[in-house]
């Protein structure tokens, strides 16, 4: 057909992100992938709530997921609507349905990695894709590297800066003297924050997109909560006080890394960050993530890590993607038999 047909679960920051990139260049992606994407159907829980994006000709607002999920004539389920219940129920239904999903859902993913993939080995055809580039650090096309780019290497570290609203806080809370509650509450009208805001305060989300990195970098399945995990919300002006007197600052940090003898440790906590560490200058809701390894030595990924833009950027790439006709086999890299050993509890700050 020359018309991809898009159903988007959820119009707030990034599905109307989405509808606003896909309606300014409309004709630009009909030249790149030959066909026309059109917006069809966006799924919202309150219909009724006034939208700061405009609907596409054709588009309409539905409530009920089934009018998606039972329409024939959608070929991708974009799932923007996050949460773990509702949402998989979305996910996994399209892709039993046959459409190729898009999804930003973190959450989603690094709770329910095996079980997606084990539907995704059950599809028999590979015209339905799953992509989730936006998942992690949302502007950074990190997904995309870590399944092609080193695909000849060996991962030793992979160390960074991986939720906006939490570096957006403590940017504001060091630099601007904010409040750590004014710190948050900028952060959720920027967009930034997750719709339970614990997440990303007490480094859930973090601890998601690190262990949906483990995957990619080692082929393993590590439990979330194995995952040592410490967030922000014990931070005083004091703290960052000291950090200063020591020359450094805080940053929240997910750090995975693999030992010498093969086994893989991985914590997410606020560290203290010297002045001459690159890290301590990404400021703001950047991310920034560095990779160690055998080849490469190391390749740092810098980017806007949330709002609506960024992440609906990542979308979109894989939206055209799909609209390409790029078929990526392997969405997760394969699985290896690597172990987890966390030897990281006692690095805390
Ligand atoms: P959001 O602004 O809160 O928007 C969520 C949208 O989903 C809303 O339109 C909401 O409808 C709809 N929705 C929620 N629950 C629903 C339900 N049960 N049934 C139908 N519609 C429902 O969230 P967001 O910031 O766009 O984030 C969406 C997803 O992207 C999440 O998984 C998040 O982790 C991920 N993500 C976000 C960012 C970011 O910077 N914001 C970055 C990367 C990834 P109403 O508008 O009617 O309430
Ligand atoms: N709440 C998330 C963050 C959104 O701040 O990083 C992007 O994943």
């Amino acid at each position: 057909p020359d018309t991809i047909n898009l159903g988007i679960f959820g119009g707030g920051t990034v599905g109307g992100g989405i509808v606003e990139i896909l309606t300014q260049k409309s004709s630009y992606f009909r030249q790149l992938t030959g066909k026309t994407i059109r917006v069809r159907k966006v799924c919202v829980r309150d219909a009724s709530k006034p939208r700061d994006f405009t609907l596409p000709e054709g588009c309409s607002i539905v409530t009920s997921y089934d009018d998606i999920l039972d329409d024939d004539d959608i070929d991708i389920a974009v799932e923007v609507m996050g949460g773990t219940t509702d949402a998989k129920d979305v996910v996994f239904t399209a892709l039993s349905k046959g459409k190729s999903v898009v999804t930003a859902n973190k959450a989603l993913i690094a709770k329910d990695l095996p079980e997606i993939e084990k539907l995704l080995t059950t599809l028999d055809t590979d015209d339905t894709q799953f992509r989730y580039e936006a998942a992690v650090c949302g502007g950074i096309p990190i997904i995309r590297s870590m399944q092609s780019d080193f695909v000849g290497d060996d991962i030793k570290l992979m160390s960074g800066i991986i939720n906006g609203c939490t570096n957006f806080m403590l940017t504001a809370m060091d630099r601007d003297k904010k409040s750590y509650d004014e710190a948050l509450d900028q952060a959720s009208k920027l967009g930034y924050a997750e719709a339970d805001p614990t997440l990303d305060v007490g480094g859930f989300d973090a601890r998601s997109k690190l262990k949906i990195l483990m995957r990619l970098a080692y082929g393993m399945d590590v439990e979330e909560d194995e995952i040592s995990c410490r967030g922000i919300t014990e931070l005083t002006k004091m703290d960052f006080e000291y950090a200063k007197m020591l020359g450094g600052t805080i940053k929240l940090l997910g750090v995975a890394e693999k030992n010498d003898d093969g086994h893989v440790s991985a914590f997410v906590s606020p560290c203290y960050v010297t002045n001459d560490d690159p890290l301590s200058s990404v400021n703001g809701a950047t991310n920034a993530i560095e990779v160690v390894s055998k080849n490469l030595v190391s390749s740092i990924y810098i980017g806007q890590g949330a709002g609506r833009y960024p992440t609906a950027n990542s979308c979109i790439n894989d939206i055209v993607a799909l609209a390409k006709g790029d078929k990526t086999k392997l969405p997760f890299n394969p699985k290896s038999d690597t172990k987890f050993a966390n030897n990281y509890s006692s690095v805390f700050f």
